[in-house]
């Protein structure tokens, strides 16, 4: 069934910028596809553990796992099934020290695992990891108290927030991926509330595009006679 996974980090939940472009995301796409299934994770609210020894020693196995270990890998194993449902993914965060909030650096280190989202063959040479998971499209949804973090922009050099994203995106099996960013929070002034109004504004475009781009699963799969 079509699906879309909304994932939220930032760690306000009363009045945040990225939550409230995240709820237009879903309030457009529920318009156009009210019968698509949305799963919904807040890591933002609810951050998944920092890897440990563990977690390490589980996932990387090589035998039968212990019980223990598939209880350490609990999580990881419901958030990479909720990944690999999703045909979109929507990432709403914040820039959190120039970079992506803890939680949802988590997210990203419980769900890329080996064997599960990609596979490592040194045979493969000096690119030995490969994703496992691909079709996906991924929309990126920002806010940031400064400014200019996108190529060529003034602060471009700090902007490790959407390229860390991007290059993770790939095990995430996000081929096609979109940003919508709000900028000068912090400033409040009139470059804000544009920057605000521009990105609102993109939702319903990047929508339809997305949208008009999801496997026709009725189609892919015709029903068996019994
Ligand atoms: C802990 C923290 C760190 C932040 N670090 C940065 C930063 O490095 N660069 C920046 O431009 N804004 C930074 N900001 C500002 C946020 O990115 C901005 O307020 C954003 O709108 C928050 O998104 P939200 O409303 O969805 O929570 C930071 C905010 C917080 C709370």
């Amino acid at each position: 069934m079509p699906t879309l996974l909304r994932l939220d980090a930032s760690a306000n939940t009363s009045s945040s910028l990225t939550r409230a472009l995240a709820d237009r995301f879903v309030c457009e796409w529920r318009a156009l596809r009210p019968d698509d299934r949305l799963i919904r994770r807040d890591v933002g609210a609810t951050p998944p553990p920092a890897l440990s020894q563990a977690f390490l020693a589980a996932a990387f196995e090589k035998g039968e796992r212990s019980t223990e270990q598939k209880a350490v890998l609990k999580l990881s194993d419901e958030l990479i099934g909720e990944l690999e449902a999703a045909d979109v993914i929507v990432i709403a965060t914040p820039m959190y020290n120039y970079g992506m909030p803890a939680a949802l650096k988590a997210w990203f280190d419980q769900v890329i695992r080996i064997n599960k989202t990609f596979s490592f063959d040194l045979a493969r040479g000096d690119r030995p990891l490969e994703p496992i998971l691909n079709g996906k499209m991924l929309a990126v949804l920002t806010s940031s108290g400064e400014f200019g973090f996108a190529p060529g922009g003034f602060n471009e050099s700090a902007g490790h927030l959407v390229p860390h994203i991007r290059t993770c995106a790939k095990y995430l099996g996000a081929d096609h991926i979109r940003h919508v960013g709000i900028e000068y929070q912090e400033f409040g002034d009139e470059r804000h509330r544009a920057s605000k109004e521009a990105a609102f504004a993109a939702i319903p475009e990047l929508v339809t595009e997305l949208s008009s781009r999801v496997p026709d699963y009725a189609r892919a799969e015709p029903a068996r006679a019994s």
